[in-house]
C-alpha cells in the first residue's frame, strides 16, 4: 500500500517536472536561458567584493552557468536555475533586480556575507521561491511589498541584518505557507500583526531584538504548530495573552525584556510539549502557579522568570519538575528555600545568554547544570 502510493507520488512528482520542463520550452519566445544567464552577470558585476575570486574565476560564460559555484539547475539542457547558494563566501555588494527574473528560482541563500543595500522589488516577481536566507549581511531598509505576494515561500530568514520598517497585517494571508518567519537581530518596528490564524503552518517565528511595541496579538494563540516562538528585547506594553495557552506545540517560548505587565497566565503551564520559557525582565507580578509541573508537563526544562516582581513563594511542587535543568527567580520577592536556589541562579545568569552564538552553545551548558539539579532537588527540595 505504502509502496504504492510512493509510486504514484514519483510519478505524480515526474510529470510535474516534465511539464515544468515543457513550460518552460514552449513559453514563447523569450530565450529564458539566456534571462537566468543575464541575471547571474548582472549579479557578478555588482559584486564589488570578492576576497577568494570565486564569482571572478568561476563564473565564466566560456562553460554553461548550470556549472558554476553555487547555482543549480534543474530541466539539463534547458538550464533554468532553480537554487543559489553563495552563503559564507565573504562577498560585498548589492542584489541587482535582474535576479528577479531568476523565475525558476526556489531556493536563494546567501546567507553570511557583506550584502548590503534595500533588496529589490523584483525579488518578489519569484513566484516559485520557497527558501530565502539572507541572514548575516548588511541589507537595510524596508522588505518591499512584493515580497509579501510570494505565495509560494516557506521560509524566510532575515536575521542580523538592519531591515526596518513595519509588518504588513496581511503577511499571513498572502504567505500562507510560512512554516518560518525569523527576522529578529534588525530594527524593525510598529506592532506585530495581530491576524496570524492564516500563518496555519507556522513552527517558528523569530521576532526578538527589534523595535517592535504595542500589543502582544492573542492571534497568536491560532499558531497550533508553533514549536519555537521569540519575541524577547522588544518594547510591548500590556499583558502575556492567555491565549498562549493553546499553543499546544510550543517547546520555547522566550519573551524576556519585554516590557510585559501582567501576571504569568497558568495556561501556559498546560503545554504539554513546553521545554524552555524565558520571561526574565519584565514586571510580570503576582505568585506562580502552584502547579507549574503538574502530572501533565513532563518537559519543562528552562524556567528564566529572573527579574521581575513576583510575589509569594516558591511552590513546594517545583520538586515534581522533574526534567527541569536551569531555574532563575532571582530578583523577585518570592520566598522559600532561596539559599539552595541562589547556587543555581549562578549557573543559570551566566547561561542566559543575550548573544546568538552564546545561545547556541546553552545546550551544553544546560547539560553541565543536570548536577545542579540533582543537588537542588535532594538538599533542598
Ligand atoms: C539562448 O541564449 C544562449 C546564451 O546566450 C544561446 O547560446 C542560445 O543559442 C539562445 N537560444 C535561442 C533559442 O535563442
Ligand atoms: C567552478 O566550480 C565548480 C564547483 O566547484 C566546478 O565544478 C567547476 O569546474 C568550476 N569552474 C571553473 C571554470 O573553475
Ligand atoms: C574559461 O575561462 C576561464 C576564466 O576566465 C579561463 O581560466 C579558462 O582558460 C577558460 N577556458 C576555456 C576553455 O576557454
Ligand atoms: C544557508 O546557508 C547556511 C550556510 O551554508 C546554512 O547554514 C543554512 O542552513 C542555509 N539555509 C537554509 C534555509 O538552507
Ligand atoms: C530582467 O530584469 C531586468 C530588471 O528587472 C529587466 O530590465 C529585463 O528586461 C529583464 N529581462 C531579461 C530578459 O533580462
Ligand atoms: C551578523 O552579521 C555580520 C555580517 O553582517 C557578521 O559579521 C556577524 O558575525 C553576524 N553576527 C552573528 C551573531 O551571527
Ligand atoms: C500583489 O499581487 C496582486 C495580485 O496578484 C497585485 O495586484 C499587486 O499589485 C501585487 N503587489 C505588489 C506590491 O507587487
Ligand atoms: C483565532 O482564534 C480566535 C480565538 O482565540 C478566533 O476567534 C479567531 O477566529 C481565530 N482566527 C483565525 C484566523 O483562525
Ligand atoms: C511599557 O509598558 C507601559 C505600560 O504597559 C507603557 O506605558 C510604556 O510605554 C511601555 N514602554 C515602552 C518603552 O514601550
Ligand atoms: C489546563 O488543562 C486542563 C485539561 O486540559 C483544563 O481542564 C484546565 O482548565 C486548563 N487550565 C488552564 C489554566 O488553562
Ligand atoms: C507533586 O508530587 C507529589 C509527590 O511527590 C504529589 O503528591 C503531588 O500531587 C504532586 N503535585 C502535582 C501538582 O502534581
Amino acid at each position: 500500500m505504502e509502496k504504492a502510493a510512493t509510486t504514484a507520488f514519483l510519478s505524480f512528482a515526474l510529470v510535474l517536472m516534465v511539464m515544468q520542463c515543457f513550460i518552460a520550452l514552449g513559453g514563447g519566445t523569450a530565450n529564458y536561458s539566456s534571462s537566468d544567464e543575464s541575471a547571474l552577470l548582472a549579479l557578478k558585476s555588482h559584486i564589488t567584493y570578492d576576497p577568494n575570486h570565486i564569482l571572478a574565476t568561476n563564473w565564466s560564460t566560456n562553460t554553461s552557468f548550470c556549472n558554476w559555484l553555487g547555482v543549480y539547475c534543474r530541466c539539463r539542457g534547458r538550464d533554468r536555475v532553480t537554487s543559489l547558494d553563495l552563503s559564507h563566501m565573504d562577498l560585498k555588494g548589492i542584489v541587482p533586480p535582474q535576479i528577479g527574473n531568476l523565475s525558476f528560482l526556489t531556493y536563494f541563500n546567501i546567507s553570511h556575507n557583506h550584502f548590503n543595500g534595500h533588496l529589490p522589488a523584483e525579488l518578489g516577481q519569484l513566484r516559485r521561491l520557497k527558501v530565502f536566507d539572507l541572514h548575516s549581511n548588511d541589507f537595510s531598509g524596508e522588505i518591499p511589498s512584493s515580497i509579501f505576494n510570494s505565495s509560494s515561500i516557506q521560509q524566510i530568514n532575515f536575521v542580523n541584518n538592519s531591515l526596518s520598517g513595519s509588518l504588513p497585517d496581511y503577511l499571513c494571508s498572502h504567505l500562507p505557507k510560512l512554516t518560518l518567519l525569523w527576522l529578529s537581530y534588525n530594527e524593525f518596528s510598529g506592532d506585530i500583526p495581530s491576524n496570524w490564524g492564516e500563518c496555519r503552518e507556522l513552527q517558528h517565528l523569530s521576532l526578538e531584538v527589534n523595535k517592535f511595541t504595542g500589543l502582544i496579538p492573542r492571534g497568536i494563540g491560532n499558531l497550533t504548530l508553533l514549536k519555537r516562538l521569540y519575541l524577547g528585547s522588544n518594547n510591548f506594553q500590556g499583558e502575556l495573552p492567555p491565549e498562549m495557552g493553546n499553543l499546544r506545540s510550543l517547546e520555547t517560548l522566550s519573551l524576556y525584556s519585554a516590557n510585559l505587565t501582567s501576571s504569568i497566565p497558568s495556561s501556559l503551564f498546560n503545554i504539554s510539549s513546553i521545554k524552555e520559557l524565558y520571561l526574565y525582565e519584565n514586571q510580570l507580578f503576582g505568585s506562580l502557579p502552584m502547579d507549574i509541573c503538574s502530572s501533565d508537563v513532563h518537559g519543562l526544562e528552562v524556567l528564566a522568570l529572573y527579574g521581575n516582581q513576583l510575589t509569594g513563594s516558591i511552590p513546594q511542587y517545583v520538586s515534581n519538575c522533574t526534567s527541569l535543568e536551569k531555574l532563575d527567580l532571582n530578583s523577585n520577592t518570592l520566598s522559600g528555600k532561596v539559599q539552595c536556589v541562589s547556587a543555581i541562579l549562578e549557573l543559570a545568569l551566566r547561561c542566559s545568554a543575550d548573544s546568538l552564538e552564546e545561545r547556541m552553545n546553552m545546550r551544553d551548558v544546560l547539560a553541565a547544570l543536570k548536577k545542579i539539579k540533582i543537588l537542588y532537588l535532594t538538599n533542598c527540595g
